[in-house]
């Protein structure tokens, strides 16, 4: 028999061996590599980064005899929303029903508090697009999954038009952040900006830009581990504003690979992208459940903490 019951840290190793598993084989049976290059255990970051964020906030298939965990799944309180973090079922148990009882459990969470569910689902992957889309999530919007290898020395064009300004972003930086993304995408999140801003593992880095009213006019947050090394998440007023943000974020990953979600309708930055040497690696959709506004403005989405 499985039963469900909330993920304990003491699970830790063994979601981070299922996490590993679980998308790998899934992307090597159907697109014919690997997600995770780095070691099994190095996706314990997942683990530690969504337990820091919000403890106890995860669920898990387990058989009730051998205890072995099939199915699990984060998901993350917010003011304004729930989002639902990166869900893995072992590949012996591929479309059983598993990851369908996981959800379930987290949309009868975020019913009892009337907020929406968001998610970024991979649109090359039809089991977990159906998933989502038969419990009542719609796609909204298009994202571009870009992977650029940055060389050793950097970014070596240099765009023939002017761009904003970014820097480093500080702590007091963090209400106009939040402020800033909900006028855009209606979410609000605070806690996740506290987070970047301490970056107590030293795996975050956030840029801002500011306009000359003195207000932020974007913010791009970045992470650096074997695990993830991810542009995103972010915000900004126009495209510009995110093709300055994202540039000053890629020069800090040079000599490194590093991928980033574009808006598929942002053609500016998307061409900015393709000429800095940028190539498509996947397409990903927000997938909402419940109310969302239109966006207004430019979204980086990304998977931890996932955003959508
Ligand atoms: C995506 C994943 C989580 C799905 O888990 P799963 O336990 O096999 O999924 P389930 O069996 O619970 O549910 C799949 C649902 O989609 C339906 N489905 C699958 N393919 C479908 C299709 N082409 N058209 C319509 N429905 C489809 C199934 O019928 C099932 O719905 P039902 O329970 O109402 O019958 C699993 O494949 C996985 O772990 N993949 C690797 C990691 C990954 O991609 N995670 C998703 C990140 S968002």
């Amino acid at each position: 028999m499985l039963a469900i019951r909330p993920m304990l840290p003491s699970d830790f190793n063994e979601v981070a061996e299922l996490i590993y598993l679980s998308t790998n084989s899934w992307y090597q049976q159907k697109l014919g590599h690997p997600i995770f290059s780095c070691e099994p255990q190095d996706c314990r970051l997942f683990c530690e980064v969504y337990e820091e964020l919000d403890p106890g906030c995860g669920f898990v298939l387990a058989h009730e005899e051998t205890g072995l965990i099939v199915g699990s799944c984060f998901y993350h309180p917010r003011e304004t929303h729930v989002s639902l973090g990166i869900m893995n079922v072992h590949p012996n148990y591929f479309g059983h029903g598993i990851a369908g009882k996981i959800l379930r459990e987290i949309i009868s969470y975020a019913e009892a508090r009337d907020l929406p569910i968001r998610l970024i689902s991979s649109a090359l992957n039809l089991d977990s697009y159906s998933l989502y889309n038969r419990h009542g999530f719609s796609p909204a919007n298009l994202y571009q999954d870009m992977i650029i290898s940055v060389p050793r020395e950097g970014l070596s064009d240099e765009p023939s038009y002017e761009l904003p300004a970014v820097r480093e972003a500080e702590p007091s930086d963090l209400l106009a952040m939040g402020q800033l993304e909900f006028e855009i995408s209606g979410i609000s999140r605070e806690k996740d900006y506290c987070y970047f801003l301490e970056n107590t593992s030293g795996n975050w880095r956030t840029v801002v830009s500011i306009d000359e009213n003195g207000e932020a006019a974007g913010f791009l947050v970045s992470i650096d581990n074997p695990a993830s090394r991810l542009i995103g998440p972010g915000v900004a007023r126009n495209e510009k504003t995110m093709e300055a943000l994202l540039r000053a974020q890629l020069n800090h990953f040079a000599g490194q690979t590093v991928v980033f979600l574009l808006p598929a309708d942002a053609g500016g930055l998307i061409a900015a992208a393709y000429q800095i040497g940028a190539r498509n690696c996947e397409l990903h959709l927000t997938q909402v459940r419940g109310i969302s506004q239109p966006v207004n403005g430019i979204v980086m989405p990304t998977f931890m903490p996932e955003t959508a």
